[in-house]
């Protein structure tokens, strides 16, 4: 019994011991990130079920980027234009929806930075279709930094 329980007692020595080691890690990487810092970002007051759906969108715009990138990596320039023009391209649907969060929100900015990243997708199919790989890579370049644009202003 007494073995029993001294082995207990040195499994949970062990166990916080690799606890502590964890929070020092963490620590270590937050400072290098420069310190605990707030999240003041403006936060989007949506339903739930709309924070869901626009995560679904934005997971799915990340693949549409990584596909960009894949293509203009192989050179396949019609390819990449088409993708960038399909997915991300701005659309009456594309401008209903980012209006539609403004909307709700009564945050305007949303819309408009929304509208830069699909007018953007949309020089980069110009691009490509016209077979400049260089131009459509800034242009991939400026989309990203669109993206995280807004990702800089709002938060869920
Ligand atoms: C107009 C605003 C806006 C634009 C433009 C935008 N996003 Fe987002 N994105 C958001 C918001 C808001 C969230 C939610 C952040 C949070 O969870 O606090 C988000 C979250 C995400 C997430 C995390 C999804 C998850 O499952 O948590 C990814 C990935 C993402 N965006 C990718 C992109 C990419 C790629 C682009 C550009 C092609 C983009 N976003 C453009 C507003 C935007």
């Amino acid at each position: 019994m007494k073995r029993v329980l001294m082995a207990a007692a040195f499994a949970g020595l062990l166990a916080s011991g690799a606890v502590a080691a964890d929070h020092s890690e963490m620590h270590n990487m937050m400072m290098k990130q420069g310190g605990l810092q707030p999240d003041d970002r403006v936060e989007l007051k949506l339903p739930a079920t709309m924070k869901a759906m626009q995560k679904n969108m934005m997971r799915k715009h990340l693949d549409t980027v990584s596909d960009i990138t894949a293509a203009l990596a192989v050179n396949d320039l019609d390819k990449a234009g088409a993708i960038a023009r399909e997915n991300l391209g701005w659309t009456p649907a594309e401008e209903q929806r980012c209006n539609k969060v403004s909307e709700i929100t009564g945050e305007k900015d949303f819309a408009s930075l929304g509208m830069a990243v699909h007018k953007k997708a949309d020089e980069l199919a110009d691009a490509a279709k016209a077979g400049n790989r260089d131009k459509a890579l800034e242009h991939l370049a400026a989309l990203i930094k669109n993206c995280n644009s807004c990702h800089a202003k709002f938060r869920h």
